[in-house]
């Protein structure tokens, strides 16, 4: 049990949007949520126009929608010029003959080309499949593999990792560049912009029809595609009201890359459904950039991670006295166990109190908060937002009594629920094995006063630096190394990125261990699939716990590394 139980942070002053809503649980109806929505009454919606065109529709047209910044750029867009360049890439698909239902992979850095290619995708009812720019072609070719993506949006850079003639149903390829070299398939996306025009139908949809795929890891098989719909857009508006506390003028910053969920729902989607100026900051994190990010637009509202927040104040604090925080109004936390050290650190630094989130690429939005107006006790996620009903239940449905530990379930449905894995309707059923609940993979325990306390994930997925990684497309990718015959990959922990990649690996005949070859194991795969799925750690060993059925058993590695007790070994080999 948590030490700190005890400990309470207040709610200081807050002007928390929550009283807009019935904010008990029996009292509260996402309908109230909808009514907000004019579709509310047709039934025909688009996100894509919720987010930008109804701004411009209301008047709103000349406000600030997006500042952009990199080591090369500084730019700002408004409301109406988002609409004008989305209403552009929408006609640049449809003149491909791209329809409603197809998928359509977006794979670049941020940049604004990727906002407005992800805003068109939308309009014209395409489903959006963001790839984070670190993939290598592996991971690149599972995913457009699996989904049937028939385009891609990408630059010349990233080009070389989409192999093509492996991929049958992908048709265009859609390159942002200064310089796009002629190809069949090939779209330049500069001159098929310029020539495109500013207006362009909206495809109106089901709130059911597609709307977003993310590829997320689970501890067997590949990458599963976590498919959302439009109808998600009313838990994005509302957490990004009560939550995220958007309000008339808030400059908003979400760290998070489009690759990962938090960077469309919370990067995309919940700010410009309320209407907020959305920061984007281009390239690497660095503590000096982040905080003149901050100066330069005046940050109000800030949303990242604990990894981030744990190198920030690695940095110390002589970098924060130089620059002018004071716009920080709301401060948020998300994809990792959010350390009570930190959370006292940033109300000594920032002079806020970092709220932490827990939700999930599954969930498609924030579930269980600290939302401004909750008192905080630091080290818990928060509770159940008015709307959502969470509850820690055991492998049989039953629902545990405070402090005990066990599975954190959520009542279906609620608006943002996943609506199915790609290609897999086995994966789907089992997080929804036990009626009426949501299984949601992580263990906690609920305190008496309804807060819930993350306790660790029940399978293997490792959670680094927040990016949640699956140990079996490591360890595929580590036995296609020529002297690799077995691999075991656990989480260890680890004091900045929450845990790191460490692999066990037993070699062929005829290798012999040393560092240059644990070296070379982990370049193999940070080139052939990921740099942030490639081993940090690797242990070499002469055989690996089995199973009797042949299933490396990491959970004795993780006894072995941790040194615990390993438990029953009924089932091992030998
Ligand atoms: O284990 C939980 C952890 O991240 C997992 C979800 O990862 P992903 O789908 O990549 O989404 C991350 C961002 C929404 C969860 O199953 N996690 C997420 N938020 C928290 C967390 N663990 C502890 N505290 C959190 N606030």
């Amino acid at each position: 049990m948590n030490q700190l139980q005890g400990e309470v942070i207040s709610a200081v002053a807050t002007s928390s949007n929550l009283g807009d809503y019935e904010t008990t649980y029996e009292g509260f109806n996402w309908k109230d949520v909808e009514k907000e929505f004019s579709w509310y009454e047709t039934g025909k919606l688009n996100l894509a126009y919720e987010a930008i065109d109804r701004h411009v529709d209301a008047g709103r047209g000349g406000r600030t929608a997006l500042l952009y910044s990199d080591a090369t750029r500084d730019e700002a867009f408004t409301f109406e010029e988002l609409q004008h360049l989305s209403n552009k890439f929408a006609n640049v698909l449809r003149d491909t003959g791209i329809q409603k239902g197809d998928r359509v992979f977006v794979f670049m850095p941020r940049t604004p080309e990727l906002y407005v290619s992800i805003l068109g995708t939308i309009k014209v009812g395409a489903v959006v499949g963001p790839l984070f720019e670190a993939f290598m072609e592996t991971a690149v070719k599972d995913r457009l593999e699996d989904s049937g993506a028939v385009a891609i949006v990408t630059t010349p850079s990233l080009l070389s990792r989409i192999k093509r003639n492996e991929l049958p149903e992908l048709q265009h390829i859609i390159v942002v560049g200064d310089e796009v070299e002629p190809g069949e398939g090939i779209i330049d996306f500069k001159s098929a912009m310029a020539g495109a025009s500013s207006e362009a139908e909206i495809e109106w949809v089901d709130r059911e029809d597609g709307l977003i795929i993310h590829y997320t890891s689970g501890s067997t098989g590949k990458p599963k595609g976590v498919y959302h719909v439009h109808n998600a857009m009313i838990q994005h508006y509302y957490t990004g009201k009560v939550v995220l506390d958007l309000q008339e003028g808030d400059v908003y910053w979400c760290t998070a890359d489009p690759g990962w969920v938090t960077g469309t729902s919370y990067g995309i989607f919940a700010p410009w459904l309320n209407g907020a100026t959305n920061v984007i900051r281009g390239g690497r994190f660095s503590p000096a950039d982040w905080y003149e990010t901050i100066q330069k637009y005046g940050v109000t509202v800030w949303y990242s991670a604990p990894t981030a927040f744990r190198m920030l104040m690695g940095a110390g604090e002589d970098v924060i006295s130089k620059y002018n925080l004071s716009s920080l109004r709301h401060v948020l936390s998300v994809g990792e166990p959010l350390n009570p050290e930190v959370v006292r650190w940033g109300l000594k630094v920032y002079g806020k109190r970092i709220h932490d989130t827990w939700w999930m690429t599954e969930t498609g939005g924030q579930l269980i908060c600290n939302y401004p107006s909750l008192p905080m006790k630091p080290g818990s996620m928060g509770r159940p937002l008015p709307g959502i009903e969470a509850a820690i239940i055991d492998d049989m449905g039953n629902v545990l009594p405070p402090y005990r530990m066990g599975n954190l379930a959520i009542k279906t449905p609620w608006p943002s629920m996943m609506r199915k894995i790609w290609n897999n309707p086995a994966k789907y059923e089992e997080y929804f094995r036990i009626q009426g609940w949501y299984i949601s993979g992580d263990s906690a325990y609920m305190d008496e006063d309804g807060y819930f306390w993350f306790q660790g994930r029940i399978d293997d997925v490792i959670n680094s630096s927040g990016e949640r990684i699956g140990p079996f497309e490591v360890e595929s990718k580590l036995v296609e190394h020529p002297a690799v015959a077995e691999a075991g990959v656990i989480g260890k922990p680890d004091p900045t990125r929450g845990e790191i990649i460490k692999a066990f690996i037993s070699l062929r005949e005829g290798f012999e261990p040393s560092e240059e070859l644990k070296a070379d194991i982990s370049k193999f795969v940070k080139v052939g699939l990921s740099a942030h799925a490639a081993p940090r750690e690797i242990e070499f060993k002469d055989k690996l716990p089995k199973t009797r059925s042949g299933k490396i058993m990491r959970r004795v590695l993780k006894a072995w590394e941790l040194q615990l007790p390993v438990g029953d070994l009924s089932t091992i080999e030998d």
